[in-house]
């Protein structure tokens, strides 16, 4: 698919804790259509440590308002820029880029992994999996309570059921040592959070012979497959992660 570079309109910058935060913004065109596990290139303006880029994913998608939003947690000069932008502000993408989750097969059982800002992929796949006649389960990871991300729009695509790592909201722990997941087999899991999240999970599906797919957030610079600064080592050998993913099946992964 063609990329675009564009300028959208920031409607909305909502803050959900002190450095998660959500950005929907409205195309000066229809919308092209994205993709779950698509992300975009934000240019940061007015900020000259800066220079590149930041990739963030597609959170959400609204055609009939021809807006989208971005979840972001702040990590650096870049993501506080963003985080400061207000309504009728713009901001200049690169979109859509990567691949995408791949569909379920009729009648598969599917499990949503997400681990904080790890969600940010998966919201638009839930929805995409309803609208194709599938209802998934959500197994949901933050660190407390206070970070729980948006739970109502979750709930709304299928049950959920929650861990935090200190117990102040549903099951105490990481999502890999929730009850659900040696209660219940799941034919198909996608999964998206920190590194060693998506490793454990990955463990886990091909322990129980489960179609894993997990979204890689490596670093990135191009984010369009010129610097190589995302290699990820795969059985097809090295390739970059903004191009040929970030979207991966477990079984292509040297993990
Ligand atoms: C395909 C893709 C999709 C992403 N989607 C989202 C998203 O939806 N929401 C979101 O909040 N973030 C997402 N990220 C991560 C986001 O791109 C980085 O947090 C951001 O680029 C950091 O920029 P910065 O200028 O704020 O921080 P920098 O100053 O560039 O870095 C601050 C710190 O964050 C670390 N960092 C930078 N990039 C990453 C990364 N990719 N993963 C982990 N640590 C990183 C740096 O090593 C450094 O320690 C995504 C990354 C990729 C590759
Ligand atoms: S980010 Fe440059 S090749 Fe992937």
């Amino acid at each position: 698919m063609a990329k675009r570079i564009d300028d959208f309109k920031i409607t909305e910058n909502k803050r959900i804790t002190e450095d998660l935060f959500i950005l929907e913004l409205e195309g000066n065109e229809e919308l092209r259509e994205f993709k779950p596990g698509q992300f975009v290139q934000v240019r940061v303006d007015d900020s000259p440590e800066t220079f590149l880029r930041r990739p963030i994913s597609i959170h959400d998608v609204d055609y009939s308002l021809n807006t989208f939003k971005l979840l972001i947690q702040t990590a650096g000069a870049g993501t506080f820029k963003m985080a400061e932008l207000t309504p009728g502000e713009t901001l200049n993408l690169i979109y859509p880029l990567g691949n995408s989750f791949t569909d379920p097969s009729d009648g598969e059982s599917v499990l949503l992994i997400g681990g904080g800002v790890g969600v940010a992929p998966l919201l638009f796949m839930g929805k995409h999996l309803l609208s194709i006649g599938c209802k998934p389960d959500w197994l949901l990871g933050f660190r407390n309570k206070e970070r729980i991300i948006d739970l109502e729009e979750y709930k709304i695509i299928g049950n959920v059921y929650l861990t935090t790592e200190d117990g102040s909201e549903g099951e105490k722990g990481y999502v890999t040592s929730h009850s659900i997941l040696t209660e219940r087999h799941y034919d198909r899991i996608y999964c998206c959070g920190p590194d060693p999240m998506m490793k454990a999970v990955g463990a886990y599906c091909r322990n129980n012979n489960i179609n894993c797919e997990v979204s890689l957030e490596n670093l990135m610079a191009c984010g369009i497959g010129i610097c190589l600064c995302c290699i990820v080592s795969t059985v097809r050998g090295n390739i970059c992660t903004c191009t040929e993913g970030p979207v991966f099946n477990i079984s292509e992964l040297k993990w």
